[in-house]
This record gives C-alpha cells, sequence and structure tokens, in this order.
C-alpha cells in the first residue's frame, strides 16, 4: 500500500479530485490518500496558503498528487509550485503529450515527453535593475551538476520506457557558455547509451520541427525557459492544456499535477473534466511502480474517450464530471 498526499486544489479541484479518487477506488488500486489542501481555499479557512500539516505530509510521503491551485494576486504571496519545487529540489518537469482517439487534434502519431530542467536558467530567480542606468539584468544561470541531473533522467527515462531517440534542444551557437555546458553534458551522457540515438537540435529550428513533423519526437530534454514554452507547443500538438499533465519530479520527491487551472468560470457546476488530473494520476502510479493498474485505467479511460456522448462539455459531450468517471469505472476490464 501506498500512502500519497492529495492536495485537492482550489475551483474545479474538488470535483475532479473526487473522480479521481473514485475510480481508484473502484479499481482497487493500492493508494491511501493523506488530504490537505494549499492555495486559496486553505487561505481563507485557515490564512496559511501552504500548511504545515501538507508540507509535514509530504516530509513523510514524498510523492503527491495536486489539483489546481489558485495563488492569490498581491504582494508577499510566492508562487506555491515554485515554493515546492525549490523546497524538494524537484529539478525535472516532465510532460507527456500523446495524441489520443476522442481527443481533437491536429495529428495523428505524436507520443513524445519532455524534459525540462525546473530549478536554473532564466528562472534563477537572479534579477537586478540599475535605476540610474535603466538596465535590468535578468541571469541566466546554470551549472554543469544541473545540466548533468537532468540530461541524465531523459536518458535514464528513454532506457527504461523502451524510448528509441533523445533530442536535445538548446541555443549553443549565441549562448557560447550557458547553452554549451547543456550541450556537452548531451555529448557526454549520450555516450553511455550507445543503444539510444541522440541528436542535438538548437531551439528555434525545434519549434519548427515540432510544427511541421511532431511524430520524429521521442524523449525531448532543454533548459527551463525552452522547456517552458516548448511544453504548451507539445500541449497545443495533441488537444490543448486541459488534456495533458506534468510531473515535478526529484531524486526523492514527486508531485504530479493536472496543467490547466482552477477554471473558476465553471467551478461547482459539475461540468470539468477530470481527464487531466487522472492522466497525472496514472502518471503516479507508473512512479510507485503500479504499472498493471496504471494500464488497466488508461484502457478504460481510452475506450470512454471514444465514447462522444459520455464526454464532459469541454470535449463535445453532455456528461457531468461524475457521470464520466462513473463511465470510465463501467469500463475498467
Ligand atoms: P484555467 O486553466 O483555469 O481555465 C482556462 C479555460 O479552460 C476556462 O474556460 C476553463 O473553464 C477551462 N478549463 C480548464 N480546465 C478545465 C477542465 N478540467 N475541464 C473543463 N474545462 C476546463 O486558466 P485560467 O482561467 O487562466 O486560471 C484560473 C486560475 O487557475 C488562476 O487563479 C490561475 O492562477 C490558476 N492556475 C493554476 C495552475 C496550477 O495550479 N497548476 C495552472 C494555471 C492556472
Ligand atoms: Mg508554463
Amino acid at each position: 500500500m501506498h500512502t500519497v498526499t492529495l492536495i485537492p486544489g482550489d475551483g474545479i479541484g474538488p470535483e475532479i479530485t473526487k473522480a479521481v479518487t473514485d475510480i481508484f477506488a473502484a479499481a482497487q488500486v493500492p493508494v491511501t490518500w493523506e488530504e490537505h489542501n494549499a492555495g486559496l481555499t486553505s487561505f481563507e479557512a485557515s490564512g496559511e496558503l501552504l500548511p504545515q500539516a501538507l508540507l509535514d505530509s509530504l516530509d513523510k510521503t514524498r510523492v503527491a498528487l495536486k489539483g489546481p491551485l489558485t495563488t492569490p494576486v498581491g504582494k508577499g504571496f510566492r508562487s506555491i509550485n515554485i515554493t515546492l519545487r525549490q523546497k524538494y529540489n524537484l529539478y525535472q518537469n516532465v510532460r507527456p503529450a500523446q495524441t489520443t482517439p476522442g481527443i481533437k487534434s491536429r495529428y495523428e502519431n505524436v507520443d513524445l515527453v519532455l524534459f525540462r530542467e525546473n530549478t536554473e536558467g532564466l528562472y534563477s530567480g537572479l534579477e537586478y535593475y540599475d535605476d540610474r542606468l535603466g538596465i535590468a539584468d535578468s541571469v541566466s544561470r546554470v551549472t554543469v551538476e544541473g545540466c548533468h541531473k537532468i540530461v541524465r533522467a531523459a536518458f535514464a527515462y528513454a532506457d527504461k520506457h523502451g524510448r528509441k531517440k533523445v533530442t536535445l534542444a538548446h541555443k549553443a551557437n549565441i549562448l557560447k557558455l550557458a547553452g554549451k555546458l547543456m550541450l556537452d553534458a548531451g555529448k557526454e551522457i549520450s555516450a553511455e547509451y550507445p543503444h539510444i540515438t541522440y541528436e542535438d537540435k538548437i531551439i528555434d529550428n525545434m519549434c519548427m520541427q515540432l510544427v511541421i513533423r511532431p511524430e520524429q519526437f521521442d524523449v525531448v530534454v532543454t533548459t527551463n525557459l525552452f522547456g517552458d514554452i516548448l511544453s504548451d507547443l507539445c500541449a497545443g500538438l495533441v488537444g490543448g492544456l486541459g488534456v495533458v499533465v506534468g510531473a515535478n519530479v526529484g531524486d526523492d520527491a514527486a508531485i504530479f499535477e493536472a496543467v490547466h487551472g482552477s477554471a473558476p468560470d465553471i467551478a461547482g457546476q459539475g461540468k470539468a473534466n477530470p481527464t487531466a488530473l487522472l492522466r497525472s494520476a496514472l502518471m503516479m502510479l507508473q512512479h510507485l511502480g503500479e504499472k498493471d493498474h496504471a494500464t488497466r485505467i488508461e484502457d478504460a479511460l481510452n475506450k470512454t474517450l471514444q465514447q462522444p456522448e459520455k464526454l464532459t462539455g469541454d470535449l463535445g459531450g453532455k456528461a457531468s464530471t461524475s457521470e464520466f468517471a462513473h463511465t470510465i469505472i463501467d469500463n475498467l476490464a
């Protein structure tokens, strides 16, 4: 039995979370949940955006499933996502992008996994402004260790999951130092995996190639800013932000989440689509070594996606969140 910290989140968070926990219960998945909320709902109830009880739970479980969180706008509120990434050194942002029958997309046969470095680069938080000169510097700090860790994670994943190719996206032709560190890491680590094809691509060309022929990519690895942009581009290839998932992974902790927000416009109305959160929960099961449970639920989800009338409104159907969840349960083999 695995113990997992469950963060229901704000807005539609509790509705899509209930769909996932209902499906897990029906499928008898060996997971027990420790529920602790964060974000706006938590802040309004207890004055805490990121309660200590949640952090204590995560310190122990080292794995969480997280619904969308609203960070209140205003001074003094740090992004909860960034706080968690830094506290647990979640240096990998892993974003699979896969076309799925039943989910509209311009492409077929896209099946790639993007590894974005999650803690360094232009998002290191090193920013300076010289008032007198009117000059702003945002420092992109990249370390040899950081580059090695993310590239190694991408190759280890490719190796473990039988993927054939790793593409490293960079701008080393212009960023002679920071870009080169990443490229050097790619050259060095790819040599340890002779059975995996390795290539590097300059980021602007990479964007064009992704749009023209995304089927050619398998595992992609890149630095923080490029990865942020590429990950949404890849979401656009397979149906948009509403159906893709992400994981923030470190050496000894991982947080799995839907990448969409709390959808305040439809919250509380039973209209939310739980697909993205369910897919992140399935990625979590893979991480926990529960591959068979993950595959069984994924098969039921994919079967459901082929029944247009059983889907939620955003996918063109008429079903409520819980009706959609119950169709998935009925489709469990
Ligand atoms: P959003 O993703 O919440 O909503 C954009 C549009 O997509 C809305 O029309 C919404 O109804 C729809 N939508 C999103 N998820 C859906 C689902 N599962 N099923 C059906 N329709 C869905 O983005 P928005 O409106 O920009 O942000 C709302 C709040 O969410 C903000 O407070 C923002 O800070 C927060 N947010 C949190 C994130 C996180 O915790 N990972 C990520 C993005 C936004
Ligand atoms: Mg982003």
